[in-house]
């Protein structure tokens, strides 16, 4: 059983378009409690909650349909991807909820184990623990879950903190969406799309950890609305313009291949319409590379905003903590919240 063979669009692919979910959000009432620290009007990776002086929650949730094949990988990459906001805040996921929605029919309860399996090995990695859910019957299967972490209250990573003069370092490689999205049609060869899996699964762990011991301030993760999507959400809540250097944005070997030969997916364009009219394209910009910073990743990297001074030793300590591909893509500056690319 192929789960992607059951989808339109999987992973979060599946979001609605930012703009469609910024009107249906727009009007409605402020919440206006102080002990609500990081609320929905920085579009921030999750919300924060003062609990205590020294301890505030960070609670996030995302599903969605599958985005790979084997349910037991579906379940570790929706987990991982889950797992990932509270890293983005520089949190400690401390427990999680599951959230199934899968079919009465036509499709074994073995496969529903495996993705629960899978989603509570990533979970228990990560350290935090599973306690509980809720399940209901819909024709296509989704997971992820609700998870819950900790940060202390000063050390809150936000999207809202990148500084001009910080430089932006990016985690992971691109080029997921575009892997997944090919191996659907049977485009994209094995080995592309297990490295394609093994990406998604891997924790942002380290990541958040490396970004405290060196008090990084501000970050988000990469997912659906593609890099520059998420770069032009941290510009608005910083108020900060930003440049992205096209030409040292990691992405995965081949990638670029399966764009030139016509793998371009209707969210890239959806992720565009988004952006445009907020960033400048560089003439020599290559069309191919700019669809693959528009790709709908899903458990993407982790773009942090990092004093300048100090971006070099970041960037050796993720590569010594095994994220090679991570590389500084970019710069923050003064003026309107815009992107240059
Ligand atoms: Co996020
Ligand atoms: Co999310
Ligand atoms: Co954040």
């Amino acid at each position: 059983m192929d789960l992607l063979q059951l989808i339109e669009s999987g992973g979060c692919s599946a979001k609605l378009p930012a703009n469609e979910l910024e009107k249906a959000l727009s009007g409605l009432p402020k919440n206006t409690d102080k002990r609500l620290l990081v609320d929905i009007d920085t579009h921030d990776d999750a919300g924060v909650y003062q609990l205590t002086d020294e301890i505030a929650l960070i609670q996030t949730t995302d599903f969605f349909p599958p985005v790979c094949s084997d349910p037991y990988d579906f379940g570790q990459v929706a987990a991982a991807n889950a797992l990932s906001d509270v890293y983005a805040m520089g949190g400690t996921p401390i427990n999680a909820l599951n959230i199934v929605m899968f079919p009465k029919k036509n499709l074994s309860l073995d496969i529903l184990k495996e993705i629960l399996a899978g989603g509570m090995d990533k979970v228990k990695e990560s350290g935090a623990v599973i306690t509980g859910g809720h399940t209901i019957t819909d024709d296509v299967p989704k997971y992820g879950l609700a998870v819950t972490g900790t940060v202390h209250p000063d050390r809150i990573i936000t999207n809202s903190n990148a500084k001009p003069g910080d430089v932006l370092i990016l985690t992971k490689p691109l080029g997921t969406g575009v892997i997944i999205a090919a191996k659907k049609v049977g485009e994209a060869n094995d080995a592309l799309y297990q490295k394609a899996v093994t990406t998604m699964k891997t924790l942002n762990k380290k990541a958040a950890e490396i970004m405290q011991e060196f008090n990084v301030k501000s970050a988000t993760d990469i997912t659906g609305f593609g890099l520059l999507g998420h770069t032009l959400k941290l510009a608005e809540a910083s108020k900060v313009s930003i440049r992205i250097d096209s030409g040292k944005v990691p992405v995965i070997d081949g990638v670029y291949d399966l764009v030139e030969a016509g793998c371009v997916s209707c969210v890239m364009r959806r992720n565009l319409e988004f952006v445009e009219g907020k960033a400048e394209f560089s003439g020599d910009l290559d069309n191919n590379l700019k669809m693959i910073m528009l790709d709908a990743i899903t458990s993407g990297g982790i773009l942090m905003a990092v004093d300048e001074s100090l971006a070099d030793k970041v960037l050796q300590k993720l590569h010594s903590s095994g994220m090679q591909d991570a590389s500084i893509i970019g710069s923050v500056g003064k003026g309107l919240p815009r992107i240059a690319v």
